[in-house]
């Protein structure tokens, strides 16, 4: 029955009446895509646990394999990556709909004497891509002009750069990093503010120096790979929709066993705990050079924040979630500075204000400010929000319905398995109403 709910078209989630359970949810996106990327660009054989197999990822195994490394899957999330020396590919590469995989596959193509062609589904098309391929090119890269896929990269020959970055992403950070792995001289990114360090986290790991000076990461002289093992900790960005329906809706306890608590993560943690939020932290350790933690969350009264911008990259995932959490919230929380949101997988800033206008929810956008006025509890819901093929709305507002009066409906829903496979099943074995359609 749960299984029948992971691979429906379109879902609705209906007043639950608690939530309570112990679960793990599917391994880190950004870690998983990096462990494949990283393992096909080091010597010898990388083996990965608890790789996340969402769609997002499956892209970018095939991708590395068809790069020339060899990709064995063992069993669920146990896989092992045979390092190359990447060739041109016979087909262009599809990334599906990950920003991530296309914009870090072109930073690692650009280094190798090949030329390779990227593309991505409709949403993957439309979205910027000059942000990687201006620094690259700059390194020497040949791409074609213009900002979206599909680009053909031929790489080989690279110099080094000190590039000054105007956006915190880890995308572009990580893109210019694995290209300058194969650079001669020095390569620097400078970031305005810190995004996630995954990629450095793990350069370390299969024996690269780099450098990190403040918002500076550099890479020294030693930039061969040696194969590791990687263990990949659950993904917060997706604990977060099971976190946040349990701090909404009533008489709910949930923990979520080993979750990413990386410092350049938890943005949203932190937003919550601000609005009152009962959430504990138990086990912290470390897991493959990452913090972890269990994390559990009770329902609570939540209370309006104000989000200033220099929180946005460590919850640059976690605006359509902490929205549902405001929407639930007494006061109006003011969130600012999410001018990025424009670019994500759909223009998830006005996705998210007209999601909550159908749920009866009152919200403004001024500028790159969103305005989210609380219901103090429970708001209408009843809404049918259009998700734009937007995993992260969807899953967003389908926990909006477990905690609003009325249903709420997602015209698709069948996208959400591109980050976190057994998301229905996992909501409806804590108790929440989450069913086929409408
Ligand atoms: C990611 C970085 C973020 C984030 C994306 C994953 C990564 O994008 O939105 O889901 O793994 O590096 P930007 O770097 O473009 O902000």
């Amino acid at each position: 029955m749960t299984e029948a709910l992971d691979i429906a078209d379109r879902l609705s989630a209906a007043p639950s009446k608690g939530l309570r359970g112990h679960i793990a949810v599917p391994g880190d996106k950004s870690i998983s895509h990096r462990a494949l990327i990283l393992g096909g660009m080091a010597e010898g054989e990388t083996r990965i646990e608890g790789l996340l197999e969402g769609r997002d990822v499956l892209h970018t195994a095939a991708a590395v394999r068809a790069l020339g490394a060899k990709v064995t899957r063992l069993g669920d999330g146990l896989w092992t990556v045979q390092g190359a020396e990447w060739r041109s590919p016979e087909a262009p590469i599809d990334c599906g709909n990950s920003g991530t995989g296309a914009r870090l596959l072109l930073g690692a193509a650009a280094g190798y004497e090949i030329h390779a062609t990227f593309t991505g589904d409709e949403s993957l098309r439309s979205r910027p891509m000059r942000r990687v391929l201006d620094p690259l090119r700059q390194m020497g890269a040949r791409t074609d002009d213009g900002d979206r896929l599909p680009v053909t990269i031929r790489g080989g020959g690279l110099h080094g750069i000190s590039y000054r970055s105007p956006t915190a992403s880890a995308q572009v950070k990580s893109a210019v990093l694995l290209a300058g792995l194969h650079a001669q001289g020095e390569v620097e990114v400078i970031e305005p503010a810190r995004s996630r360090d995954h990629t450095e986290r793990m350069l370390r790991a299969f024996g690269c120096d780099v450098e990190v000076d403040g918002k500076a990461v550099r890479l020294g002289v030693g930039r061969r790979l040696r194969a590791t093992d990687i263990m990949v900790p659950g993904d917060p960005s997706s604990a977060a929709f099971l976190l946040v329906a349990a701090l909404i809706v009533p008489n709910s306890e949930v923990t979520v066993y080993g979750v990413l608590t990386n410092k350049l993560r938890t943005g949203l943690f932190e937003t919550l705990l601000e609005m009152g939020a009962d959430l504990s932290f138990a086990n912290r350790r470390i897991v493959g050079g990452e913090e972890v933690a269990d994390i559990t969350a009770r329902s609570s009264a939540l209370t309006a924040v104000e989000v200033d911008p220099g929180r946005v990259p460590s919850m640059i995932d976690e605006f359509p979630i902490l929205a549902v959490a405001a929407a639930c919230a007494s006061g109006q929380t003011l969130m600012h500075g999410l001018a990025e949101l424009r670019v994500k997988e759909s223009d998830r800033l006005a996705a998210i204000l007209i999601g909550l206008k159908s749920c009866g929810v009152s919200a403004a956008i001024i500028g790159d400010t969103l305005m989210v006025d609380g219901c103090d509890g429970p708001c209408a819901g009843g809404g049918a929000v259009t998700t734009h093929g937007d995993h992260r709305i969807a899953m967003s507002f389908l926990t909006l319905g477990l905690a609003a009066r009325g249903p709420v409906a997602v015209d698709e829903a069948e996208m959400i398995g591109t980050s976190f496979p057994g998301f229905a099943g996992l909501m409806a074995s804590l108790g929440a109403r989450i069913g086929e359609g409408r």
